[in-house]
């Protein structure tokens, strides 16, 4: 095999962010500019001899170019092999678990998760350490250390390999392992999960409903849902993977899963409903007429875990990002074990799980998971609530009344303001923080402020420490209002408002969480001027 060594320029403008470096389509098609971040992760890892490579991605437009590239970046680089996803796909939970099954030296994800794709879309690029979670700050920052000083990188020069066939094939030394996607997945799902229940009731009149929107998850979920729960095959919709998603917008909300909510809102017929994003790592789950909130979808699982063959034993402890509600606290204390608070962002529950610190852990933003893998996992999401329901023969509704009655409700709302200009969304954090001394006994209706800061959080295992997390209003009852930039918007900043308040009497409580949290909208915007300062009505996006 021929390696070239190509010069090159240092090319990027800014540090990726949390989830990888993510850009438009034509970004990656300037020349040497995928090829230039290849290479700034390989100078980054160790590459011993005799290690394999996790490849594949979420089959967007770009998916299949980029990995032949990587393919033979891998090959001129060091490794003996890469393993790769049939046609180049793997969801991002299943990447996690090939890393961890085949004890690969990390993976490549080809993925902007939940952004639309095609041609003049987004396209991303991460990379996932041996234990199969996302690279840590200090890797990042290395990879982006890498970048600002590259001058060459290495490429094997054989043609395309054919990644469309399941099978392994010799290149000099070098070897291309292509398999199936979905299987090794799936197996690890029918090994957790009391199947022979699900099937039951998937045979039973129970009717569910998921929405692949047009992304990564369809093959899975055929597989899972049809194939081994035999679930009829109109159960699933939009299940046909397309290079542009369908030209929708795979994000799992009330919002952009709009067709399903629509099948679970027009008829009684349906009794469940669940949806994931691009990359299959991101859930939505819905009862008939009914939207569970993701962080009441945690609490509900930590509840009843032990109803899950894989969880029986009971939980290590639990984890939630900071913004995300605090109802899995109230099981934690119930259940006696501990709830960590980390920032946002999946990263910080990886070392929580490697210690055995922690079984499950979510955030609000439509992702929840377990240490069977080391990503969020929207189609184990799914199977947890289906296992549930088999187990308690109760309906999505009634479990989470009957949670609510139990440990109380943490009403909660996450409202977006997309495309603020940066300057303004920056006056907005400083107003805020400005206000830090003044806010605690500050009286705003019936709620008292009792502490007001900015997160910052200690790695409980190394000690690393992260600051300007988000801002926090703590409330004495329990309510909460907290602040936050997004880390993974593309256009001017987005401000993120996430409102909390706590009902211990359910019996009191007004159902539509807006109208139970008019009053802390408002005492948001008393606290931010956010509408003031940027000009804007309502938020963007309501979740
Ligand atoms: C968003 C979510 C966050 C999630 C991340 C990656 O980040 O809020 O919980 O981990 O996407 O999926 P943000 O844009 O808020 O920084
Ligand atoms: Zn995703």
């Amino acid at each position: 095999m021929t390696i070239q060594t190509i010069r090159t320029q240092p090319f990027l403008d800014q540090k990726p962010g949390t989830s990888g470096l993510r850009k438009k389509v034509t970004v990656f098609q300037q020349p040497h500019y995928l090829e230039n971040f290849v290479q700034s992760i390989f100078d980054s890892i160790e590459i011993t001899p005799n290690t394999a490579l996790t490849l594949g991605g979420d089959g967007r437009y770009y998916n299949s170019t980029a990995i032949q590239t990587i393919i033979k970046m891998a090959a001129a680089n060091g490794f003996a092999k890469v393993i790769v996803g049939q046609s180049g796909v793997l969801s991002t939970p299943a990447a996690s678990h090939i890393i961890r099954q085949y004890n690969t030296l990390g993976g490549i994800i080809l993925s902007a998760s939940h952004n639309p794709a095609g041609p003049t879309e987004d396209f991303g690029i991460k990379y996932n350490t041996p234990n199969g979670g996302p690279a840590p700050e200090k890797i990042t920052e290395a990879i982006f250390a890498k970048s600002k000083v590259i001058s060459t990188y290495k490429i094997a020069d054989f043609s395309d390999v054919n990644i469309d066939i399941i099978g392994e094939m010799q290149l000099d030394g070098f070897a291309v392992q292509v398999i199936d996607p979905v299987t090794d997945y799936a197996d690890l799902m029918a090994s957790m999960f009391d199947f022979s229940a699900i099937k039951l009731l998937l045979q039973s009149d129970f009717k569910l409903k998921f929405d692949g929107m047009h992304a990564v998850t369809g093959p899975y979920a055929k597989e899972l849902f049809v194939n081994r729960l035999g679930a009829p095959q109109n159960c699933l919709m939009n299940c046909e993977v397309s290079e542009t998603f369908g030209g929708g917008h795979p994000d799992p909300n009330l919002t952009y899963a709009h067709e399903l909510v629509a099948a679970l809102y027009s008829t009684k017929d349906v009794d469940f409903g669940a949806a994931s994003d691009g990359d299959g790592d991101r859930n939505m789950i819905l009862g008939n007429r009914f939207f569970v909130t993701p962080s009441d979808s945690l609490a509900v699982i930590a509840a009843n875990a032990t109803l899950i063959p894989a969880y029986k034993q009971g939980l290590s402890g639990v984890a939630r990002s900071m913004p995300t509600s605090g109802a899995v606290d109230r099981v934690a204390i119930k259940l006696n074990i501990p709830c960590y608070e980390t920032p946002t962002g999946w990263k910080f529950f990886g070392n929580l799980m490697d210690a055995g610190k922690v079984t499950l852990c979510g955030e609000e933003s439509f992702g929840t998971g377990s240490n069977h893998v080391r990503e969020k996992d929207g189609l184990w999401a799914v199977l947890c609530w289906l296992n549930i329901i088999a187990a308690k023969k109760q309906s999505v509704e009634d479990i989470v009344k009957s949670h609510w009655l139990e440990y109380g409700r943490n009403v909660y709302s996450r409202h977006d303001y997309e495309a603020v200009p940066s300057d303004i969304a920056n006056s907005v954090m400083t107003h805020i923080k400005s206000q830090f001394t003044s806010l605690p006994n500050q009286k705003f209706g019936k709620y008292y402020v009792k502490t007001a800061d900015d997160f910052s959080y200690t790695d409980p295992i190394d000690g690393s420490i992260s600051t300007g997390q988000g801002v926090r209003i703590l409330f004495t009852d329990g309510s909460r209002i907290v602040f936050r930039l997004s880390g993974t918007g593309t256009e001017g900043a987005t401000v993120r408002i996430y409102l909390e308040a706590f009902e211990p009497n359910v019996a009191n409580h007004h159902c539509d969480a807006q109208v139970a949290l008019a009053e802390m909208i408002e005492i948001a915007e008393e606290i931010s001027q956010l509408k003031q300062r940027s000009a804007r009505g309502l938020p963007t996006v309501i979740t």
